[in-house]
């Protein structure tokens, strides 16, 4: 088949030029054969056009400056999580603390791809001792694995596990950057959300409410927990719903976080809030 017939045909069953201009592409990259590559096309084409994720269908996607490995075992990486990373990188550039021995840790981390970020965009700046990727779910971890090998990550572990339980104690007031993308999304909110969603690992999006706010108990429970873990001008930047920004503020601030400020994303949404333990 012509590659122009088999772009026409895949166009109509995803009914996008673009996901079908990449999916005919990623199966290029996969196979050599011109039929192998239709049928497979086609077989990814099918997929989408049934609700599933682009992301999850090409198997990869882009976070920031890497390719990461991507399929249902975690959240798909978002392009709002890129600045939450991009705040924490120039927060933590304002004092460059821990520079010289740089210890950071990416709780919830899902397929890596802040932690990752963080080692490939800080390598060339510091001397990395250890970036630790936490998650409690093991499919998640398996897929950071992957991505850690796939991109020869250096000094990057996983630790399985719940939270700072899932940290070694001698971790405690050493951590030089803390990231976190924990689930945010109220479970009032499901009934709205886009089918496509239900595809993703459901922890990794919903949350339980606390302190009256919808789906705020993770974020809570990481600004009650995070100083101790963290060395003197250490970095915490944390990623939530545009309606827990205002109180988490507040709330970190009470837990001791300093100058402590909203993140936004590239929409102009309040997007998270990084701070510094003093
Ligand atoms: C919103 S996803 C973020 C994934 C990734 N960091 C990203 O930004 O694409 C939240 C992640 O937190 C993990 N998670 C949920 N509850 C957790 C807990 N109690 N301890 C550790 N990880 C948890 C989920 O498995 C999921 O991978």
């Amino acid at each position: 088949m012509a590659p122009n017939d088999l772009l026409a045909e895949i166009t109509a069953l995803v009914g996008s030029a673009q996901e079908a201009a990449w999916i005919v592409e990623e199966s290029e990259k996969l196979l050599s054969d011109d039929s192998a590559i239709a049928v497979t096309a086609r077989e990814m084409a099918e997929r989408r056009a049934d609700g599933e994720p682009l992301q999850y269908v090409l198997g990869s996607w882009q976070f920031r400056t890497l390719e990461l490995i991507v399929d249902e075992r975690a959240l798909i990486p978002r392009p709002e999580t890129e600045q939450v990373v991009e705040a924490a990188l120039t927060r933590w550039r304002e004092s460059r603390v821990g520079a010289e021995s740089f210890i950071a840790v990416d709780l919830g981390t899902g397929t890596g791809a802040i932690g990752l970020s963080l080692e490939r965009e800080l390598r060339d700046e510091v001397s990395i001792q250890e970036i630790v990727l936490v998650d409690r779910s093991h499919d998640a971890l398996s897929l950071a694995l992957e991505n850690i090998v796939a991109l020869g990550a250096q000094r990057v572990s996983v630790a399985s596990g719940s939270w700072f339980e899932a940290l070694t104690p001698s971790l405690k007031a050493s951590v030089h950057l803390l990231v976190a993308n924990p689930p945010y999304v109220a479970l009032r909110d499901r009934g709205a959300l886009a089918q496509e969603l239900f595809y993703e690992p459901q922890d990794a999006l919903f949350a339980m409410d606390a302190q009256g706010i919808p789906g705020f108990r993770d974020v809570a429970y990481l600004l009650e927990n995070v100083i101790p873990w963290m060395a003197h001008g250490g970095v915490v930047a944390i990623e939530m719903a545009e309606h827990q920004v205002g109180p988490a503020c507040e709330f970190a601030t009470d837990r001791g976080l300093a100058a402590v400020q909203p993140i936004l994303d590239l929409a102009g949404k309040l997007r998270g809030i990084v701070g510094v333990v003093q």
